[in-house]
């Protein structure tokens, strides 16, 4: 039966570049999308730009230029950044679309005319100099709890506490540094608060994934209580978006008419392909509508969005796919350490974006557990996997094929392992249909390290070397060949340019899932082989990295007050955080080159525990091992150990260095000993 799904990413914001977080979602979404469209469903997949709100006008403003401009700008650089990372969108749009507006509008409506607006009088903060609403990421102070000063007006980055922007010590705007004062205003509420019901049936009766529809059992709490509060939905003048129907100076929260985009982005492309719009969106549409979306937008997802479809007519998502975070080295991204990395800086680098697709595909597992990019384990992943195991296959056999036989395959005999490739069929489909693409991976490995058996055990080099081998030489090489078609089709929906150029090679129609069974033909003729990918070089992804770093003393931007404040540095940090680091004196009672590293020593720390301390310092370039033995230096206790290519390790030492020179170990003056705390 031939499905009809439409497909959605969250929308990006229009104020930021893709970095490689993003890029989690739209490959997980790119690679379902282009695995339903390979069991020939049929798939529309649609974003846009989320282009509304105080951020984005407030960013169009200091650079000179128009809401309008600053959205176009960017508009053009995700779509380009999203095309080189292969991600192909039905429709890329934009929420400030005509379709949008009056999307927006009319579900608003629909909702007022349904009872569930409301409109309440509340209290906001207000800048008196700017003469705008400022929203709570714009109001700056003193934490209530641990006094540290400039602190964002929902949470303190210092002690971690959550608190409201009145809570504050001496507030002041962050757009002009001006004394807020509490100001009046109407606005207009979503009563999310009448849908709990509604929700819970939804929860019930979908399919959410068991993390989420625990969160929303959570969120909505036991039958005849209600926890959900209503949803404030509009904002005030100055605002970018659109303004409220009959009611002036009002506009749409940006994010009541974000999702909306969703539906404006598919709106848009009925108009160019004659698709029916109502046959998706109606209440009672037999088509499946996904989201793929982050874990922290679940909230927006699967309570408002279904509640907002619900009262004013639509049909709701079939299902919310939430994924989790991605960290990167087993930690936050970070401009200091060069792992907030762009997509653009991505490609500048490494070149090769289905090394990021084949990696992130092998983490992902439908979960919403969070993701870790290791930059280590990429480059041997990449190079054992896709070089080593997959491209290999091809490349050992693909030659004898072209010189000794004019590029014709013989066919004519049943090969066990080309049966047992052909049979995965069904595990891989559904481990993709699952989004489980970590399993149908791991199964394309197990079956890429079988027909490498399959070439080992034949050894087509040796019968390459007798005449009277012949006949069995181009048999051989044509299994592999064959088992290289069927690793490839699996691969496609990960590797689609990859699967495109083997296509070319092997001279045959795209390949498909209903193409499994229909191996290559007796005779057939393939193209020459050229080589088709190559290694990482480590040294690509240290470049990266490199490139990315910031210089926290140059990169960290004095937030400058006016009127009644002092210009203030914003990036200390407490004495708590800094004993939080446990430095210790360590001796070096060994030291030794590791096989195969670069830049790392191995050495063997005693910090006083029972059992000395392994870790791999990148001080190679600076130190003969010998020299280091019997000496006493500084290290980080209690960092989370580190699984790395060569072993485990077990913490790191402290080093100097810049542009001049390093790096340099420390050493602690006479008289201390292993396991002395440094504070
Ligand atoms: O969190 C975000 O980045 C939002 N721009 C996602 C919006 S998704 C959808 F609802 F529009
Ligand atoms: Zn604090």
């Amino acid at each position: 039966m031939t499905r009809k799904l439409l497909v959605t990413s969250a929308l990006p914001y229009a104020n930021g570049s893709i970095h490689l977080g993003h890029l989690v979602e739209y490959i997980q979404t790119d690679i379902w999308v282009r695995f339903q469209k390979m069991q020939g469903h049929s798939v529309h997949y649609v974003c846009a730009d989320d282009t509304h709100g105080t951020p984005i006008m407030l960013r169009a403003e200091k650079e000179g230029i128009t809401p309008e401009a600053l959205i176009a700008k960017v508009h053009a650089e995700h779509s380009q950044d999203f095309a080189e990372f292969l991600v192909e969108f039905d429709n890329y749009y934009s929420t400030n679309s005509e379709e949008n507006r009056v999307l927006a509008s009319d579900i608003y409506k629909a909702l007022k005319a349904n009872g569930k607006i409301a409109s309440k009088t509340i209290e906001q903060y207000f800048d008196p100099v700017k003469n705008m609403f400022l929203p709570d990421r714009f109001i700056k102070g003193e934490c209530p709890k641990c006094h540290a000063k400039d602190q964002y007006g929902d949470n303190c980055e210092v002690c971690g506490a959550t608190y409201s922007p009145t809570d504050l010590i001496n507030p002041f705007s962050a757009v002009s540094g001006a004394t807020p004062i509490r100001k009046e205003t109407e606005h207009f509420f979503f009563k999310l608060s009448e849908c709990s019901d509604f929700l819970r049936d939804w929860t019930r009766s979908g399919t959410l994934q068991a993390e989420a529809a625990n969160k929303m059992t959570e969120w909505l709490g036991e039958v005849g209580e209600n926890k959900l509060s209503d949803w404030d939905i509009s904002r005030d003048a100055p605002y970018f978006g659109f303004e409220i129907p009959d009611a002036p100076g009002k506009y749409f929260y940006v994010w009541l008419d974000a999702p909306i985009g969703y539906m404006a982005s598919f709106k848009n492309l009925c108009a160019k392909n004659g698709l029916d719009f109502d046959e998706y969106w109606k209440k009672d549409s037999t088509t499946e509508l996904y989201h793929f979306i982050g874990k922290d937008i679940l909230y927006f997802h699967a309570l408002f969005w279904p509640a907002t479809l619900e009262y004013s007519g639509y049909r709701k998502p079939t299902n919310v796919f939430a994924h989790g975070f991605l960290t990167v080295n087993g930690e936050k991204m970070s401009k200091s350490r060069g792992t907030f990395i762009t997509a653009r800086s991505y490609l500048d680098h490494i070149k090769n974006p289905e090394y990021l697709r084949y990696y992130y595909a092998a983490k992902l597992n439908g979960s919403m557990e969070d993701i870790d990019l290791n930059l280590e384990d990429f480059v041997a992943r990449v190079n054992s996997d896709l070089v080593g195991k997959y491209i290999n296959i091809a490349s050992r056999t693909a030659g004898f094929i072209n010189k000794r036989f004019q590029g014709k395959l013989k066919m004519d005999s049943h090969n066990a392992v080309v049966q047992e490739l052909m049979n995965a069929k069904t595990l891989i489909g559904n481990a993709y249909e699952e989004r489980d693409f970590g399993k149908a991976l791991r199964e394309i490995m197990r079956l890429a390290d079988l027909a490498n058996g399959f070439v080992a055990e034949k050894a087509p080099w040796v019968m390459a070397k007798q005449e009277s081998s012949d006949h069995e030489l181009q048999l051989v090489c044509s299994q592999a060949i064959e088992m290289f078609r069927l690793l490839t089709l699996y691969l496609k929906p990960v590797l689609p340019k990859l699967a495109y150029q083997v296509e070319e090679f092997l001279k045959i129609p795209a390949l498909d899932f209903s193409n499994v069974e229909h191996a290559l033909g007796n005779d057939h003729r393939i193209g020459e082989y050229a080589h088709l990918i190559t290694r990482i070089d480590p040294k690509q992804v240290e470049a990266m990295t490199e490139a990315n770093k910031e210089n926290l003393q140059s990169s960290v931007t004095p937030v400058v007050i006016a009127s009644t404040h002092q210009v203030e540095e914003t990036n200390y940090i407490s004495i708590d955080d800094f004993t939080k680091v446990d430095l210790r004196i360590a001796k070096i009672v060994n030291a030794e080159h590791v096989e195969g590293a670069e830049k790392l020593l191995k050495l063997t720390l005693d910090i006083g525990e029972e059992k000395p301390r392994q870790v791999f310092a990148g001080i190679k370039s600076a130190y003969d091992p010998e020299t280091l033995k019997g000496r006493l230096t500084v290290m980080v206790a209690n960092l989370a150990p580190r699984k790395m290519k060569f072993g485990l390790s077990e913490g790191m030492v402290l080093a100097a260095s810049d542009e001049l020179g390093g790096p340099f170990i420390l050493s602690p003056d006479v008289g201390a000993l292993p396991g002395m705390r440094v504070k």
